[in-house]
């Protein structure tokens, strides 16, 4: 579906949280006038996006809406609990939590190239939330589908860059009404109207996370040990960023694991192990990107706690390569 929204020119930008509050009000007296006393249902995936438009429907329809948050066991560690938290046990909301780790894990096992294991991982997506979907739609319960669209996937989808990401589509014969409340903000008033609806700040500013997760930085044929490894080292490299200041500066930053070892020594025996590879990068369209001068202190204590705390693990080596000619991700 081609998108034709265009943002008004008269649109004040939201900057401040005055300017949020006002758009919120308008939004919830909108969304009610929409839906009436009907159900919708939104995929909440704890990225920025679907986190502030939950946020917002919380606030106009209360348990009208009907959250699904699927797990598809590629998540970093601790987020689908934060989602949990967020929004089943701070906000009350009706929240459908699907663990579908087996179900994907099961799928991939053994496949190693990036682009099928992309597909798989988007078409097992989509099957899971329709599972629940149309639990809902053949119950009478469900009239509308709630979307995080933002105005640069309309752009995008108009000037033919990208099918909207949001195009999965439901099953087929099931008819329901759209709801966008964010379909014509950017990212940064996104952000805003988030923070103005009481979101962790965390959550709001979080980093980019690829849809297909955790499952293009294991790379090669995903195996759970490397997985779980990936994970544990992926927490203590955000934990130390946290610590040192450098979350809040640098655009992305995450690592991978590749499907290799080397031989390495611990505790005067020999070692086995992956390497864990640390990528950190700016930018400002993820079209080009240059790498960002991770102190060496802050190295030495990463690569020090990722190789006694980690399983598996027995180096850490830190990617210098700009985009081009590396891609962000590694696969
Ligand atoms: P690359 O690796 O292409 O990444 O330089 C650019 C940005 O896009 C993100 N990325 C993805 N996001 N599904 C997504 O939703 C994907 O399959 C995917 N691949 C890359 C990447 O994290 C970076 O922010």
């Amino acid at each position: 579906m081609v998108r034709t929204e265009v943002r008004p020119e008269s649109m004040a930008r939201i900057t401040t949280k005055e300017l949020a509050d006002q758009f919120i009000v308008e939004q919830v007296a909108e969304i009610r006038a929409q839906v009436g006393q009907k159900k919708v249902l939104l995929a909440l995936s704890g990225g920025v996006d679907s986190s502030v438009v939950a946020a917002l429907l919380i606030k106009a329809i209360g348990k009208q809406l009907v959250c699904v948050h699927v797990n598809h066991g590629l998540m970093r560690k601790g987020e689908s609990e934060q989602v949990l938290e967020t929004f089943g046990n701070e906000m009350d909301a009706e929240l459908i939590y699907v663990d579908a780790t087996d179900r994907f894990l099961d799928k991939l096992a053994g496949v190693s190239d990036p682009e099928t294991k992309r597909k798989i991982i988007g078409g097992e997506f989509i099957e899971v939330f329709n599972d629940e979907a149309k639990k809902l739609y053949e119950g009478g319960d469900l009239d509308f589908l709630a979307q995080g669209t933002i105005y640069p996937d309309i752009i995008e989808s108009r000037n033919g860059i990208k099918a909207h990401h949001n195009d999965g589509g439901l099953p087929e014969g099931m008819k329901v009404e759209l709801v966008e409340p964010l379909k014509l903000l950017f990212k940064d008033e996104v952000r805003v109207v988030g923070e103005a609806l009481g979101l962790p700040h965390a959550m709001v500013y979080r980093q980019p996370f690829p849809g297909p997760g955790l499952g293009v930085r294991c790379l090669g044929a995903i195996t759970r040990d490397r997985l779980h490894a990936l994970r544990e080292a992926d927490a203590i490299l955000r934990e130390e960023f946290d610590n040192c200041g450098l979350a809040q500066s640098v655009w992305q930053y995450f690592i991978a694991v590749p499907d290799m070892k080397s031989v390495g020594v611990k505790d005067e025996k020999r070692y086995e192990g992956w390497p864990a590879i640390i990528r950190a990068v700016n930018t400002t369209d993820a079209m080009t990107a240059t790498v960002e001068e991770i102190p060496y202190a802050v190295l030495h204590k990463i690569t020090a706690r990722i190789t006694a705390e980690v399983d598996g693990i027995n180096r850490v080596l830190y990617d210098l390569t700009p985009k081009p000619t590396g891609t962000i991700e590694w696969e």
